[in-house]
């Protein structure tokens, strides 16, 4: 591969910073200093070095992206742009969404290369909470929120009680742990309302950073991907 893939993909930065470590001679490959940041490296042979410390390729890639609307969930699509396609590095070939967020849904998306970590996070035995700001038609009344927080059976689907948070008239936090399709509208929907806005702000233990505009995207701290159970 590429020397400025590998390091953009070793987490040093984004192309255009790898690009500019490799003209000020901060990057050795096997002991030499390189200029060119098309050289060819193996990742599983060559010892490259920023500043003489080791840059450790990562297997594992975890990012948080603000998912804008107008964005699909996919990792491609004939007609409309995808989450894939708002970041600014080359991305790993194997790297997908993690979970599903409508075309119009804002917020916290999960983007990773870790089969096995998004199995524990989708699957239901696992009980991840999502946590979503709601904006709606209407008031949300007490009524609704106990209908929230109880199972809703509907002909053709059954959602395990949600937890709500009241911010305001018309605005909750509403956690559930499923992932159904349209699952919030649809809860919102059979109470009696309708939502108008919404944005995932938490998965699991992975907050959304407020400092990304939708459509910004982060890699994910050694931290956050510890305790949400990556690999690092
Ligand atoms: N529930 C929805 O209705 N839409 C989403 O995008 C996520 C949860």
């Amino acid at each position: 591969m590429r020397l400025d893939k590998y390091l953009v993909h070793a987490n040093i930065g984004t192309r255009k910073e790898v690009k500019e470590l490799i003209r000020k001679s901060r990057i050795k490959v096997n002991g030499v200093i390189v200029k060119k940041d098309d050289l060819k490296v193996d990742e599983n042979i060559d010892i490259i070095l920023l500043d003489d410390e080791e840059v450790i390729y990562q297997k594992y890639v975890y990012y948080m992206l603000n998912k804008p609307q107008g964005v699909v969930s996919a990792t491609t699509d004939r007609k409309d742009k995808t989450v894939l396609e708002c970041f600014d590095i080359p991305l790993k070939d194997d790297v997908f969404p993690v979970g599903r967020l409508d075309k119009d849904t804002e917020g916290l998306l999960l983007i990773s290369n870790d089969g096995a970590l998004a199995h524990r996070l989708l699957s239901l035995k696992y009980h991840v909470d999502k946590k979503y700001y709601v904006k709606c038609e209407k008031e949300v009344t007490t009524e609704m929120i106990a209908s929230l927080e109880d199972v809703i059976k509907l002909k053709d689907e059954t959602y395990q009680p949600g937890k709500v948070e009241r911010i305001g008239v018309d605005e909750i936090y509403l956690t559930i742990q499923e992932g159904k399709f349209h699952q919030v509208k649809r809860m919102l929907h059979y109470v009696g309302n309708e939502v108008t806005y919404l944005k995932r702000v938490q998965f699991g233990s992975l907050k959304l950073d407020e400092k990304l505009r939708p459509g910004e995207w982060r890699s994910l701290t050694k931290e956050e991907i510890v305790e949400l159970g990556g690999q690092l």
